[in-house]
């Protein structure tokens, strides 16, 4: 069953989602060649809690950090550590706030110092793909006409779209329904209806969509070693189309 939100939820669904993304605008200064993950895990997390919000990742199935950072090859689920961030590394950061109640989620790649022009492609097709996502998310659509519009983009720009890991709907539990597939037909599925909350969080490769999972049993890994991005909104269905929570 999809559980809509009432106007006070989102609204604290907002707030949540406007403090995930000022942390990721300072994570956009913090992070440059010499920061290791781990530096960022802690950066996160205490940006969460000097704003009163618990940073929900962390305990969630077991998993032991407050954020995923995703460097290169991986697609999503790394662990902050002691890698130290190099010059033209890509690395994804994704992070969850619990406020009052309810969730947040967002997840950005960035840059560290140059990047090579492919790395740069990738990010900016994902980037974009998230958007052409969101312009779906109105009214009358289907769920599944989301994921159809990234698809159809990303593999028109020569990329692959990962099909192991999927949106989701979002609110008093960080994983609810609906699921929100970033691949395949459209027009099919449930409708999007007003006050429905759900992630979007396409994740792209240079190769082959296939992933594999390390033996810590949470990072997850391009098959074919190719580089990996994410980015990740928020996002509710309001009368006016869709508004991103997690944006400042
Ligand atoms: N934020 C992730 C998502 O978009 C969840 C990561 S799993 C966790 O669904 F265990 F790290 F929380
Ligand atoms: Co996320």
């Amino acid at each position: 069953m999809i559980v809509t939100k009432s106007r006070y939820e989102i609204e604290l669904m907002r707030e949540a989602g406007k403090v995930v993304a000022a942390c990721h605008a300072a994570l956009a200064d913090f992070i440059k060649p010499g920061v290791t993950t781990a530096q960022i895990d802690q950066f996160v997390e205490s940006f969460l809690l000097r704003h009163r919000m618990e940073p929900a990742q962390k305990g969630y199935k077991g998993y032991p950090f407050a954020t995923c950072t995703s460097v290169n090859d991986v697609v999503c689920h790394g662990f902050p550590g002691s890698y130290r961030l190099k010059d033209g590394d890509i690395i994804t950061v994704d992070m969850v706030a619990l406020h009052k109640g309810l969730h947040a989620d967002s997840a950005w790649s960035y840059a560290v110092g140059e990047i090579s022009p492919e790395a740069c492609h990738l990010l900016q097709v994902t980037e974009r793909a998230l958007y052409i996502g969101i312009e779906q998310a109105v009214i009358g659509n289907h769920i599944s006409d989301i994921g159809h519009a990234i698809q159809t983009y990303v593999e028109a720009e020569g990329l692959s779209v990962v099909r192991d890991f999927i949106g989701h709907g979002i609110g008093r539990r960080m994983h609810e329904s609906p699921e929100v597939l970033h691949y395949g037909p459209p027009h099919k599925g449930p409708r999007i209806r007003k006050g429905m909350v759900f992630t979007i969080e396409p994740m792209v490769n240079i190769g082959t969509y296939e992933v594999t999972i390390d033996d810590d049993g949470w990072t997850a890994r391009t098959a074919d070693g190719s580089l990996s991005t994410q980015y990740e909104h928020t996002i509710a269905v309001t009368d006016n189309g869709p508004e991103i929570l997690t944006r400042l």
